[in-house]
């Protein structure tokens, strides 16, 4: 079986870029597989989808949290009980505060109706269409603490027709982002396969809360003092095999001659 990464996806809403997402890996030489849909909010429309699919799902409410700490590290913890590897945001309508994306350095990923830079936040499509834009489109990138302003790793653009409405717009948007987002997910998962030590022991490194920037965090302390440890009892073992073997030659000389 080859392997894939494990994806998570988070929802707010109908889940349209998520179920692109799970199409695209119906496909069995696509990277990745979805382990887990969470939702933020219990009625979103994108949950039914998911579990239609059969895709384990999740709400995570964050109004039943005191407060963005909390409902970030139960996020957090479910997804490394799910040994996700990528998360995907789709549709997602929370800021994920700074904590939470470091520690998923280099492993979340957005999808915004605009061609960043431009129009970051919200209502982007209505914002192009007031300032008379030509064109607009959609932009997967790279989630880093400052909002929509991550590396890009797709854009599609469209243009903006005579008569155009926010919903027409959307609508045409919208087209280009089911195709750029499983685009960019292929990108990101062929990326992380490549690495050779990315995937292995995310889970510990993540609960420890470590950058996986540079996807240098193969070694787990605990095993490392447990190999020391080894180590130490096997160089004892050795040492002592050695002087009971000299010395058994030894005796065994003096008896001989
Ligand atoms: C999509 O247009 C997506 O780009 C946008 O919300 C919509 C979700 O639709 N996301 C953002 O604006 C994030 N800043 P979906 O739930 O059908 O995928």
């Amino acid at each position: 079986m080859i392997r894939k990464i494990r994806i998570g996806i988070l929802i707010s809403g109908r889940g349209s870029n998520m179920n692109a997402l799970v199409e695209a890996c119906t496909d069995p030489a696509y990277p990745g597989r979805i382990v887990t849909v969470i939702s933020n909010r219990p009625q979103a429309p994108g949950l039914a989808l998911a579990q239609k699919a059969g895709i384990p799902t999740a709400v995570i409410d964050h109004t039943a949290f005191p407060g963005t700490a909390a409902f970030e590290e139960n996020l957090h913890n479910h997804l490394i009980q799910n040994e996700v590897e990528l998360i995907c945001l789709a549709g997602f309508m929370r800021l994920l505060g700074a904590g939470f994306v470091r520690k998923w350095t280099d492993r979340i990923v957005n999808i915004h109706p605009s061609l960043l830079p431009d129009y970051p936040g919200l209502q982007p499509q209505a914002r192009a269409l007031a300032d008379g834009r030509r064109e607009s489109g959609c932009t997967v990138h790279i989630v880093t603490p400052e909002m929509d302003a991550g590396p890009i790793l797709v854009q599609r653009r469209v243009p903006i027709l005579p008569g155009d409405n926010t919903e027409t717009l959307s609508a045409r948007i919208l087209e280009q982002e089911h195709l750029a987002y499983p685009e960019a997910v292929r990108v990101m998962a062929e990326r992380l396969l490549k690495n050779k030590t990315a995937n292995y022991k995310t889970e510990a490194a993540l609960q420890k809360g470590l950058s996986m920037e540079n996807h240098n965090v193969s070694v787990n302390p605990e095993e490392l003092a447990r190999a020391r440890a080894m180590w130490k009892d096997f160089a004892h073992f050795t040492k002592y095999a050695i002087i009971v073997s000299v010395s058994i030659l030894v005796l065994m000389a003096v008896f001989l001659l």
